[in-house]
């Protein structure tokens, strides 16, 4: 499995006051579980997401993928980092789920850290997009 390329600790920690900003637009009134992300492209751009619930809660978009349809939407195409941060953890990181897994992994290079906040100490975590999704879905060509 590919290990993480990390970003320096002020970076990444730029990078998690970008993504705790993101948050601040978040529509979670289902869960009132509020996330931010924010999407590090390669020409130093930071395009923040939040997440956006639905009335039938399945449809609810992440924040992680909200920062990536908006990049791609905005014609930015090179993502190679992303920090999230959520309001109340206790004793966990938040860490993204699988479907944003999926999604980072078909967007960002195996190596790139994805920034997560150990939420009891505070400390940034960094684990590489391939470390959170070993062995995921590729298309095979035909
Ligand atoms: N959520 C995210 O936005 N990102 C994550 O990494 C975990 C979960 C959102 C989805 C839902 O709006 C709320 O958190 C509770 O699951």
């Amino acid at each position: 499995v590919t290990s993480v390329v990390p970003l320096p600790a002020n970076q990444a920690q730029a990078l998690m006051d970008q993504a705790e900003a993101g948050a601040y637009h978040s529509f979670s009134p289902y869960s009132q579980f509020a996330v931010g992300a924010a999407l590090l492209m390669q020409d130093g751009t930071v395009i923040p997401g939040c997440n956006v619930e639905n009335a039938s809660y399945g449809l609810t978009l992440c924040a992680e993928r909200t920062a990536l349809v908006s990049a791609i939407s905005q014609g930015h195409r090179q993502p190679v980092a992303i920090a999230v941060w959520a309001q109340i953890t206790p004793h966990h990181a938040i860490t993204p789920c699988g479907a944003c897994r999926q999604m980072l992994s078909e967007w960002l290079p195996p190596s790139a850290p994805v920034v997560m906040r150990h939420l009891t100490t505070g400390e940034l975590v960094q684990r590489s997009v391939a470390e959170l999704l070993p062995h995921g879905f590729v298309l095979p060509s035909i």
